[in-house]
């Protein structure tokens, strides 16, 4: 007999749920028919007991610290595979073969270019604009740049392009963005150079100055992409789906999840972690005085890059971060005080009492910024770098949602607590 769960108000059973179980063993109460039978609704603000939908994406159990894509850990990815290789298995569900990681390489440099008419955009930035800014809005321009890749019913065919014509250009637009910024031309993407690198020449070269890339750089980013690659219904991902359950086209959908990532309690805690990380060095590298000020909750202070509403253990992708953190800098021999700073902090932190009872462990942010500067990508670009990676799975998840039957326009409901009817009074008769 499947599980089964029954809604009571005011002791009288009024509704009988059916219990939905996950692969893992995971379970949700189906309310699906809560407001039509009893019309009640239910009161969850942030989501924090909500399932949105079904997906067969990423696995993650935040108490056992757990994070698997299409069943895959992701230790085991960010080891073995390659940027382009995990956003193929996010995005088609399973690994590919050589044939189709070849043909999917090669489209990746047919869609590398940007419109030529799209470069006179970045024009129009001020020098100062965030580049999640010009991100977001040149993302969306592309549905008015390749207005032929959307249609109201897309075919597998179109949306794989536009898949992979928005993982190839976005690495584009954000090196575009950089250059613009600090005055230099447009370095072209090469057609020899894997994913990375022909990011990296691109953000760092110029025709007097080749970049040369190093191995363990051009390592730490790939890791960092992959593990960034996809976090099932965090808020930006939501973002995506409900936007795109409009029917909204995936460049418009995609460009409405950058801009939910790049607040400071999403993706944009990257950077703020190393904010704070220099202010505590500026103000004499006391990190007590910081851990103090997060638990005095007048102070308005939080540790950036500290908890999560999913992790109630060590965040896996943090630990593999860390790790990676310390190797890139014995390997290229820099010496960061911020690492130093980001150690203590997190030691502090971790014997803390209000730190150990809430269960707030350093998440993927913490230690990214890091790997980030030793790299020379500067703070500003930091939530890019994390847009970049998140690009496979926003399609994943867009694609998923697209192609069930079953999916709905978003739309959650209120509980109205405004003011009770009342009569419109002319401007003349107001006190
Ligand atoms: N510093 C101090 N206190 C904290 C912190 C923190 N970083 N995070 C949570 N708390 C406290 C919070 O004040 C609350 O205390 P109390 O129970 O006494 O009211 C308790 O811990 C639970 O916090 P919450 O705000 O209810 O938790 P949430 O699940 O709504 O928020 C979070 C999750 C990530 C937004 C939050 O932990 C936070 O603001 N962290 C700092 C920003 C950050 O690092 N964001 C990156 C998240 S990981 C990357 C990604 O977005 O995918």
């Amino acid at each position: 007999m499947p599980e089964q769960a029954s809604i009571h108000i005011d002791d009288k059973k009024v509704l009988d749920c059916p219990v939905v179980v996950g692969t893992e063993g995971d379970k949700a109460i189906d309310i699906a028919k809560l407001r039509g039978t009893t019309g009640y609704i239910t009161l969850d603000p942030g989501f924090g007991n909500t399932g949105s939908c079904k997906s067969a994406i990423t696995f993650l159990d935040g108490d056992k610290g757990i994070l698997r894509y299409r069943g895959i850990p992701i230790e085991q990815l960010a080891e073995k595979s390659t940027f382009i290789e995990t956003s193929s298995l996010l995005i088609y569900g399973k690994l590919p073969t050589q044939k189709e990681l070849d043909n999917f390489s090669s489209a990746f440099n047919e869609h590398s270019m940007i419109h030529e008419d799209m470069k006179n955009f970045f024009d129009a930035f001020p020098s100062t604009a965030h580049p999640m800014a010009i991100l977001s809005a040149m993302i969306c321009s592309m549905s008015a740049y390749y207005p032929d890749m959307i249609k109201e019913n897309p075919s597998k065919e179109d949306i794989d392009r536009i898949a992979v014509q928005l993982l190839s250009k976005v690495r584009t637009i954000c090196a575009f963005s950089y250059k613009k910024s600090i005055g230099e031309p447009f370095v072209y993407p090469r057609h020899d150079l894997m994913y990375v690198p022909n990011f990296l020449n691109m953000m760092f070269s110029s025709s007097n100055r080749p970049y040369k890339l190093v191995d363990e750089a051009v390592e730490a980013l790939k890791v960092l992409l992959i593990l960034h690659a996809d976090h099932e219904q965090n808020c930006s991902t939501s973002t995506v789906r409900l936007v795109g359950s409009s029917h909204a086209n995936l460049y418009a959908s995609i460009s409405a999840g950058i801009c939910a990532l790049w607040g400071p309690l999403h993706g944009g805690a990257n950077q703020a972690v190393i904010e704070m990380l220099e202010e505590i060095k500026a103000n004499g590298g006391d990190v007590s005085q910081y851990v103090q000020k997060a638990k005095d909750k007048q102070s308005g202070f939080r540790l950036m890059g500290f908890g999560h509403r999913v992790y109630k253990n060590f965040d896996p992708r943090a630990k593999i971060i860390k790790q990676k953190a310390d190797e890139l800098l014995r390997k290229m021999g820099i010496n960061d005080p911020l690492l130093d700073i980001a150690k203590r902090l997190e030691d502090a932190a971790l014997k803390d009492e209000y730190f150990v009872a809430r269960k707030l462990y350093p998440n993927v942010d913490f230690y990214s910024g890091i790997i980030l500067r030793a790299i020379g990508i500067p703070l500003k670009m930091f939530p890019v770098m994390f847009a970049i990676g998140r690009m496979p799975g926003w399609i994943a998840h867009w694609k998923e949602m697209i192609e069930d039957p079953t999916t709905k326009i978003g739309r959650p409901f209120q509980v109205y607590v405004g003011s009770p009817a009342r009569d419109y009074v002319a401007i003349d008769k107001r006190t």
